[in-house]
């Protein structure tokens, strides 16, 4: 970790974090020992306190341990006691480990999820390194929350001790979804003492560095109603010397105590508790590495070959939580986007996250911007994108694994009264309507309720579109979206070809036609004269050109005129040309999202103006849109330039040296959801974990730049990559067949047509037809 900044700025060092996560539960947990832990909904039903202080990172949960012989008491993570004493801490895919030497005992305390369960373990291994035999007590100390905010627990939580099981229970009648679960907190060891009191544990004005607990032998047992809720458990641990104990507290939630019982008897040995790490990390090391790649460059390496995927995976998708945010709820175009990653090493979670989304659907058509699991409560909005993203998504997951029989699976819809005309926006819990309909129907009524235009002949915007802050752009009804005409103009394109080969003419040919006047309008109404404008405002001001003082030029609707593979090619290229020339940074190793940002100038498009100019959307480098940019590089066929922008977009690049550390700041393992570009903090990172960046950077590496095409049991190989790498390999595993994919390129070239060879043998159109037959293939793809 960082520690302080070596500049003049007196800041403390951001968190680096750990997200970990299964589909049921997970936990956060910094390299300080902060954290906390949730099940079913990282938001609404938080086990221990989330805490959003990047400063004092207080910790909800704390391991300690006291030396019985001198009464020294310290912690085996760096807060709230263990500063002193140097540690390595290493955050892993599916785990974290603090380790430390002190008071002449070596610790290892790993935190980790069971693989399926709702269970989390700490696990603490002490070993004496001294000639005396020691006699140390190790407790656990939690916080129980059980609902969103820990201010309401002690008037609701109830605990007792299990007769049955000696584990700590608690519960929380009020905690809305999760009133009925019961959570649990033990130890692998007995004989074992406990106490839910917090005062007891902490005592009057005590404090998580301070526990009165220190000077008690044991714990009393008191649990109860109406206390200031806490779960902590004590053992004690004889150690000869030389000797090595473990012990492993057990943190979780289930919906019965019968339930808890089963879940605690899974973790009982150190034998058990082994298995169980294994084979979580048996899972993470299978699904992340599906696919293996191997460039010139390792740092582009590195991301592919684990950390992306980790992020979109344990963060994104299970977890909906981290250290900024910690939302809990799925963000109908988020996770959905985030999906599209998951297509090679998890389909079926894609495919399951497809239909949960097309379940979030209106009978208008419309759907909830954001809901929280597992009721559905969320809020119904008049953003003009999210729909949209059903068909995309949809249309990519078809095309990636041939699974076109998901279109026709049955779906309900949801039923609300529809928004008042003067209403924005409406939060409920949606009945679900006795109506349901095939996938593709949902998807038909998202591109029709979608399709709807104004004045210049775009898609009109609402109260936003793919980006939240332009929320005033086209409040009134009539401001008109150009980024939303590419994202429409791509889902046409795509959505006419697929109902064609449903033989549904009658949707496919007025998709064609709409499809062919957007394209006119925008290239009537849009094109600024050096590259595509934005948006225009309710009252018809366009945003996003040469026109504005602020917000003169936006990366989205240039990188888009290129992905939605809509717009004529010289535009697009010159288009590509304005966004590399204003929006490029390449001394800060910044892509910005729009310039300048909005300050003092007399637009008014929303929440956006509220961030200072250069933070988030408001002009910073906003790095979902930012891997846009790249992709499109890539589709234009710029290779060398491609692979440099990823470069510039890479966070391993951007904490190379101590004083880049010191500049950026946050975690260079994981994605940033945005960088500053305005002095004084120029290339600070900002929001970590917690975006939809991770899963493009995934895509736009493995998809346009090493040019990996699945679809279905066909495979395409088309790169495009700087002209000075000469080699690279893929290895893809799928099902029990292994494809060993390299890439030659001797006459150095950006693209160039690939003659493939499969096993030896030359593969004229290019197109492997993959065997699930247990062997090992190779394929040589040359470019000439
Ligand atoms: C946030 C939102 C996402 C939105 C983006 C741009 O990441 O979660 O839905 O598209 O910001 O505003």
């Amino acid at each position: 970790r960082p520690g302080r900044p070596s500049s003049e700025e007196p800041l403390p060092p951001a968190p680096w974090i750990n997200v970990i996560a299964n589909p049921q539960a997970g936990f956060l947990i910094s390299e300080t020992g902060g954290g906390f832990t949730w099940a079913g909904n990282s938001q609404m039903n938080r086990l221990t306190p989330w805490n959003n202080d990047p400063v004092s990172d207080p910790p909800g949960e704390v391991v300690y341990l006291r030396d019985e012989a001198t009464g020294d008491v310290w912690t085996p993570t760096p807060l709230p006691l263990g500063r002193e004493a140097a540690a390595t801490v290493r955050h892993g895919q599916g785990y974290t480990t603090f380790e430390q030497q002190r008071h002449g005992i070596a610790q290892e305390l790993t935190l980790f999820m069971a693989a399926d369960e709702p269970v989390k373990l700490v696990r603490l291994k002490l070993r004496n390194t001294t000639s005396r035999r020691r006699r140390l007590a190790a407790a656990f100390y939690a916080e129980w929350v059980l609902g969103g905010s820990r201010d309401d627990a002690p008037m609701q939580v109830i605990t007792e001790q299990d007769s049955e099981s000696g584990a700590l229970f608690a519960h929380n009648a009020f905690a809305s979804d999760f009133a009925g679960s019961v959570a649990f907190a033990d130890v692998t060891l007995r004989p074992h003492t406990i106490t839910a009191d917090r005062t007891e544990f902490l005592g009057r004005n005590g404090s998580v560095s301070r526990p009165a607990a220190f000077a008690y032998k044991h714990l009393s047992g008191k649990t109860g109603a109406g206390l200031d809720p806490c779960a902590a458990l004590q053992v004690n641990v004889e150690l000869p010397p030389d000797e090595e104990r473990e012990l492993t507290f057990l943190l979780g939630q289930a919906s019965t105590a019968d339930d808890c019982r089963r879940l605690l008897r899974q973790y009982r040995t150190p034998k058990q508790v082994q298995a169980a790490f294994d084979e979580v990390r048996n899972r993470w090391q299978k699904l992340l590495t599906t696919i293996e790649v191997r460039t010139p460059d390792p740092a582009l390496d590195l991301l592919i070959n684990g950390w992306l995927l980790y992020q979109v995976q344990s963060c994104r998708v299970w977890g909906r939580s981290a250290f900024y945010q910690s939302g809990g709820a799925y963000g109908f175009r988020d996770q959905l986007q985030d999906s599209m990653a998951l297509v090679y090493a998890n389909a079926a979670e894609a495919r399951e996250h497809l239909l949960r989304a097309a379940g979030r659907q209106f009978l208008e058509g419309d759907v909830q911007h954001w809901w929280h699991p597992p009721a559905g409560r969320g809020v119904r909005t008049r953003f003009s994108d999210d729909l949209l993203w059903l068909p995309f998504v949809a249309a990519h997951y078809i095309t990636t694994t041939g699974d076109a029989a998901v279109l026709d699976e049955q779906v309900p819809f949801l039923r609300a009264a529809p928004l008042r005309p003067e209403q924005e926006e409406d939060y409920g819990l949606p009945e679900v309507a006795p109506e349901t309909a095939s996938l593709y129907e949902h998807c038909v009524r998202a591109i029709e309720h979608g399709s709807r235009r104004g004045e210049h002949g775009l898609p009109l915007m609402g109260t936003g579109d793919w980006n939240d802050g332009m929320n005033r752009v086209g409040a009134g009804g009539k401001g008109e979206s150009v980024w939303d005409a590419w994202f429409l103009l791509a889902i046409l394109r795509q959505w006419a070809d697929l109902a064609e080969r449903r033989g549904d003419h009658e949707r496919a040919t007025p998709w064609r036609q709409l499809a062919a006047e957007l394209s006119e309008s925008v290239e009537a109404q849009a094109w600024d004269g050096g590259w595509y404008r934005r948006a225009f405002f309710d009252d018809g001001t366009p945003l996003g050109s040469s026109e504005n003082v602020e917000c003169r030029i936006d990366a989205i609707a240039q990188a888009w005129s290129v992905i939605s593979a809509a717009a004529p090619a010289e535009r697009a290229r010159q288009a590509m040309d304005a966004a590399d020339h204003l929006l490029v940074r390449r001394d800060a190793r910044l892509i910005l999202l729009l310039t300048p940002p909005f300050d003092q100038g007399t637009l008014e498009p929303g929440y956006i103006k509220g961030y200072l100019p250069g933070i988030r959307e408001n002009g910073g480098q906003y790095t979902h849109a930012a891997t846009w940019v790249v992709d499109a590089m890539a589709r234009l066929g710029r290779g060398t330039r491609a692979v440099e922008l990823y470069g510039l977009l890479n966070p391993i690049h951007h904490a190379q040296t101590r004083e880049d550390v010191d500049r950026y700041r946050v975690e260079p393992y994981v994605i940033a959801a945005d960088i500053y570009s305005q002095p004084p903090h120029v290339g600070r990172g900002g929001w970590t974990w917690y975006t939809g960046s991770a899963a493009w950077m995934y895509r736009v590496a493995l998809e346009s730049i090493l040019g990996f095409h699945l679809q279905g049991d066909r495979l395409r190989i088309e790169p495009c990559i700087a002209a000075d790498w000469r080699e690279y390999t893929i290895t893809y595993h799928r099902g029990s067949a292994t494809y060993v994919i390299r890439v030659e390129n001797p006459e150095r070239l950006e693209r160039g047509a690939p003659i493939v060879t499969l096993d030896g043998q030359r593969v004229d159109d290019g197109v492997i037809v993959l065997a699930d037959d247990g062997r090992e293939h190779q394929v040589v793809v040359r470019l000439t």
